[in-house]
């Protein structure tokens, strides 16, 4: 099966190299090709270049895309997509005065999603998420991670892993699952919270690394959830049993979990809404990259990761939707864009390398997905008929997308 897509308006992040991630300044550059082609074989995508250089190509399939710009799907590094039913009550508590903490303190926010969890058939789990990731998919999502977390106990744990599983065995596009074990301390652990670390550091992380159920290891690393010494016992049983990690860390409070998880070699820190100068300092000597979740601070009312310390100190960052039931109730990719150029004062060009390129390279896929390279996976956006790339940072709450491309085939 070969594509060929033609006169597309602006062919964008094209890269002559494989370029894996991109730094600081860097991100500035977007790469464009105006008037362009992209040929596709199988899931491949095999050339691409401007539309006087198109004679002579030939393909099964031709995508007129006048008007239209194409490029790499999002690569969404930070979901919690698995979850049972949903906390709209607290939301609108919420609204009527309680703290995200309140609630969470009267046994409510991811306890209350753990106990909905545990209630709930591994069958009916799966269905629930498949239907938000073929949501997410025609919204241009072509690779995400799904973190476990509301789980709780071994079994729930892995009910949530299983279910991430399936769902990366019937989908077609790219995912990633990790272990979020330790994401809130449960009910019957409530004054016995190493008693719960042990459970996690001696059952948990076994059982998921033995049945190849994560390839990460996440932990809540915050203020009433799990402290620092914590945080190393997870993080090193998880990196002993070849589980790398990606933790949620300086979401409320900053105090030291960024120096901890560069020390474990972590391949993301995310949230960091609460950033300090030896926290740049640290990431600035490592391989980690910050991942910021826009669509959490606008859902809860917190600050914003200040994206434009990081990108001036010379770091990368990449973008995420963080989609779970209490802090960030949607999964679109493009809102996240949005609010990181309106809120975070990201250019379009660094908003996009942050959930393309960047992305992928927070998931260890940045060798195949996230940039229009030859070689690479064809997991492409179409969008409809736009002025240009920056409109689609700019026309925020709009579908702008025509069509995905996942492994070269219409995703319908
Ligand atoms: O990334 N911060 C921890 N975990 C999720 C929220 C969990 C919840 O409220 O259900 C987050 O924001
Ligand atoms: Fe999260």
């Amino acid at each position: 099966m070969s594509t060929l897509i033609t006169n597309i308006k602006e062919l964008v992040q094209v890269r002559e190299n494989n370029v894996t991630i991109v730094k600081g300044s860097d991100m500035k550059n977007l790469p464009v090709l105006k008037n362009a082609y992209v040929l596709i074989e199988h899931d491949t995508i095999v050339e691409y270049g401007t539309m006087d250089n198109v004679d002579g190509i030939e393909a099964e399939e031709i995508i007129d895309a006048t008007g239209k710009i194409v490029l790499p799907a999002w690569c969404d590094s930070h979901t919690h997509l698995v979850y049972a039913g949903n906390r709209v009550q607290e939301f609108v508590d919420r609204i009527n005065g309680l703290t995200y903490e309140e609630i969470a303190k009267r046994g409510g926010g991811i306890l209350n999603s753990a106990e909905m969890l545990q209630k709930t058939s591994e069958e009916y789990l799966y269905n629930q998420a498949s239907d938000r990731l073929k949501k997410l998919i025609k919204l241009g999502t072509g690779a995400i991670e799904i973190k476990s977390g509301y789980g709780l106990s071994i079994e729930s744990e892995l009910k949530m892993l299983r279910v991430i599983k399936r769902l990366k065995k019937v989908f077609p596009i790219k995912v990633k699952p990790t272990l979020l074990a330790a994401h809130a301390v449960p009910k019957d652990y409530l004054n016995n919270k190493v008693g719960f670390v042990d459970l996690v550091v001696d059952q948990m992380i076994p059982a998921a690394a033995n049945e190849r159920l994560a390839e990460y290891i996440d932990v809540f690393c915050e203020k009433g959830y799990f402290d620092l010494e914590d945080t190393e016992r997870i993080l090193k049983a998880g990196t002993e049993h070849g589980l790398k990690p990606k933790i949620h860390v300086n979401q409320f409070n900053a105090f030291g979990g960024v120096g901890l998880a560069v020390k474990y070699n972590a391949l993301s820190v995310d949230h960091l809404e609460e950033l300090n100068p030896e926290d740049i300092k640290v990431l600035k000597s490592s391989e980690t990259i910050p991942v910021a979740l826009p669509g959490c601070s606008y859902f809860l009312s917190i600050p914003y990761t200040p994206a434009r310390s990081i990108i001036d100190a010379g770091l990368p960052l990449a973008l995420a939707t963080d989609y779970n039931p209490g802090s960030a109730p949607s999964g679109n990719m493009n809102f996240v864009l949005a609010a990181a150029c309106i809120k975070m004062k990201m250019t379009p060009e660094e908003a996009i390398n942050a959930a393309t390129i960047n992305g992928a390279y927070a998931m260890e896929v940045s060798n195949m997905y996230g940039s229009i390279c030859r070689g690479k996976k064809a997991n492409l956006i179409i969008t409809k008929p736009i002025p240009n790339y920056q409109y689609l940072t700019y026309a925020f709450g709009d579908n702008l997308i025509d069509t995905v491309i996942i492994n070269g085939i219409k995703y319908e």
